[in-house]
């Protein structure tokens, strides 16, 4: 019997932040999975998308001075160009914003409807009069109902860890604007997950598709009580879908998020003429999801209850990982150990992590620490010093006469390294990939003892002795292959280098099973190199200053306009004295987006415009352009501005940068432009 085919989904990221090294455990350890189950020739699908919708979306959408879908659409092509960097072999990439999920949001709706659980219910919720816009909890701040501390979010105090609803906090302050918030009531919809919980009791208790650990904190936190009604809808102004039977209501981003693994699959079935059914409402498919532990509830109460309610099959398996620390603390943008996934591969091989997060990840849901000396000495150990060594030390020596025609006495290497697959199998179909890797490491350990002992570099030089030495290469080439091979879904690279050394892909887990003999091989081109340590030191320092790019300082005021007006302006301003690529890069000049222009009334020359240099980074600053540029040109356009420049009290304000632009004044103003692809806070080098 056929076994079932696997659809694989690792968790939607959000369309309003970069890809970093906290992210990548989980895409690396789905990626593993999947290119195992696909080398022991299981069909199998990767698919995952982009989660765009949601309030953070509109705002800074807005914030950016440009539509939402401009803005997911710049993140999408982020995203992927990220996950193609480490490898992450989707076989679709989508989008939540798509028709096709627009389209099962409202069959799965639909289901729901007729299965009655769906109710409606008054929700006071604090709305920004200024924004006209309700306020999701993290965009209020006020002062901690509980101990009184200021400048606490909505949701709870970071302080004293009271929990509370917005509208408990005192002096409540909209992050968006400034204003004060008023309590608003609207009506919002509710799924009613009680009336599930019979069947989630069973589906999550079953002992089949969760982690104990995760059933047991479903019991003790969840199901041991009513299930409260599931809030899946928000009031208009948001980025989303407008609910078809509640106009001026939109679904609640995490209803339609999960929905975009059965929408990403259809894009997927449409390009390559499969039928959806087949995958999402068929025995013949097991579905497996990948998570982080702070999603669990999503995933394993409100989804199954909702693929339950409308026919689709429940997955086979939600398989939760924890969280990433880096030298055993939490993540700090500040400290530089939030890299973003391309920021390391500036500096770094991918191989390097994806071979480090195999070598920590295990079945459970404890958190992994990336120890950045750890890192280093395990790749370069392991890697590069009992791997891509055995290689480097054997095949220049039989380039010429290719392996030997029979596999020569070993020992029982070969033969006691093969049998190991079948525990080293074991280890990564249960996702126990430190294991999987102490496994190969210990064949690993033995095939160096096995060059140690044979010296092929002596062998080398004694005339006599060159059938021993195609003899040991063979045997030494053999096992490194093999070693490539149980590698291969962690280091599909080094398996591919493997397959054009020795003239023989490596296609399939059972070529571990038998040694290559009498065939040529390549001429010998580096595998993997060391990892230079001095590099992961950089990789931390530019995070560092991508934290805080602007550091303290900036800026001034009108635009850097050359002064003359002259046919040859080269002639009029001669070029200033040579500087050195250092003197140049004290300027920081970054790319910024006008996200606001206005007037200034009083001053002849200026506008003051309000520039993004991404994220939370906004700043003020004025510009002597009134003449060259209406409000309506400048607002939502890229900028450069120079970023570090000290910043100057001016009669209307403080200018915090300088907006840089060629010509003589006046009307003769011509601001410099970024081509498209460029996004705001991106340096100018
Ligand atoms: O937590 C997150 O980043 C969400 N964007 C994950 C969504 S997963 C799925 F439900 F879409
Ligand atoms: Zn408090």
């Amino acid at each position: 019997m056929t076994p079932p085919k696997l659809l694989v989904t690792a968790a939607l990221p959000y369309a309003n932040g970069q890809i970093h090294l906290g992210h990548l455990v989980e895409y690396i350890q789905t990626d593993i999975w999947v290119r195992y189950q696909r080398l022991i020739g299981r069909r199998c699908i990767y698919i995952c998308a982009d989660d765009t919708h949601g309030t953070a979306i509109m705002i800074r959408a807005r914030q950016e001075g440009r539509a939402e879908v401009e803005l997911i659409a710049d993140m999408q092509r982020s995203h992927e160009r990220d996950f193609a960097g480490f490898d992450i072999s989707f076989d679709h990439y989508g989008s939540t914003n798509s028709d096709e999920n627009r389209q099962l949001c409202h069959t799965i709706w639909q289901s729901l409807r007729d299965a009655n659980l769906i109710v409606e219910d008054d929700v006071e919720q604090l709305f920004d009069p200024e924004a006209g816009t309700f306020l999701a909890d993290r965009f209020v701040k006020g002062t901690c109902p509980s101990c009184k501390s200021p400048d606490q979010y909505g949701d709870n105090c970071s302080k004293c860890g009271a929990t509370y609803s917005p509208t408990e906090l005192i002096d409540p302050v909209s992050t968006l604007s400034g204003a004060t918030p008023v309590a608003k009531t609207a009506k919002h919809l509710f799924v009613r997950l009680e009336s599930l919980h019979d069947f989630l009791d069973s589906w999550t208790q079953s002992g089949e598709h969760l982690q104990n650990e995760i059933a047991n904190y479903l019991k003790g936190h969840f199901l041991g009580k009513p299930l409260r009604d599931w809030d899946v809808s928000r009031p208009a102004p948001y980025f989303g879908f407008e609910i078809p039977d509640s106009p001026g209501n939109y679904w609640y981003v995490w209803f339609d998020a999960p929905i975009g693994y059965i929408a990403s699959t259809w894009q997927w079935c449409k390009k390559h003429n499969e039928n959806l059914e087949d995958w999402w409402k068929s025995d013949a498919t097991e579905i497996h999801h990948f998570i982080g532990k702070d999603i669990t509830y999503f995933h394993t109460l409100f989804w199954p209850g909702v693929l339950h309610s409308a026919g689709f099959s429940l997955p086979q398996s939600v398989h939760i990982h924890g969280f990433l620390t880096v030298d055993g603390e939490k993540m700090a943008k500040r400290k530089g150990t939030q890299v973003q996934a391309a920021t390391y591969l500036k500096h770094l091989d991918p191989a390097y992590l994806r071979y480090y997060y195999a070598s920590k990840l295990g079945p459970r849901l404890d958190d992994i620490d990336l120890n950045l000396t750890e890192f280093a000495n395990k790749v370069n150990s392991d890697l590069v010093g009992k791997v891509v060594n055995l290689a480097s030390r054997t095949a220049r020596f039989i380039e010429s006469v290719g392996l030997a025609p029979e596999y020569p006495h070993d020992g029982g290497l070969f033969a006691s390294a093969a049998s190991a697959g079948e525990k080293i199998a074991q280890a990564y179909e249960q996702l126990d990939y430190a294991r999987a890797m102490r496994l190969i490491m210990e064949i690993a350990d033995q095939a160096n003892a096995f060059v140690e002992n044979s010296a092929p570099w002596a062998l080398k030089k004694d005339p006599t002795q060159q059938v021993r030495l195609q003899e040991v290469c063979t045997i030494v080439l053999n096992l490194f292959r093999q070693l490539c091979v149980y590698l291969a879904p962690v280091l599909p690279r080094l398996a591919e280098q493997c397959g054009q050394l020795l003239q023989s892909p490596i296609e399939h887990w059972n070529d571990s099973q038998s040694p290559l003999v009498g065939s040529p091989i390549s001429k010998f081109e580096h595998l993997l190199q060391r990892l230079q340590p001095e590099k992961v030191q950089a990789m931390i320092e530019e995070s560092k200053a991508e934290a805080a790019p602007l550091s303290e300082t900036t800026p001034s005021t009108e635009v850097t306009a050359a002064p003359q007006d002259s046919g040859d302006a080269l002639a009029a301003e001669p070029l200033a004295p040579v500087c050195t690529i250092d003197d140049f890069t004290k300027v920081d000049l970054r790319v910024a987006r006008i996200i606001k222009a206005e007037e200034v009334p009083e001053a002849k020359k200026l506008v003051k415009l309000t520039v993004s240099l991404g994220g939370e980074n906004v700043r003020t600053v004025f510009a002597g352009i009134k003449a060259a540029y209406t409000l309506e040109q400048l607002q939502g356009r890229l900028v450069v501005i120079v970023a570090n420049l000290q910043p100057r009290q001016m009669k209307f304000g403080l200018s915090e940068g300088m907006v840089t632009a060629a010509g003589p004044g006046g009307t003769e103003v011509f601001l410099l432009g970024v081509d498209s692809g460029a996004v705001p806070g991106q340096r100018v080098h």
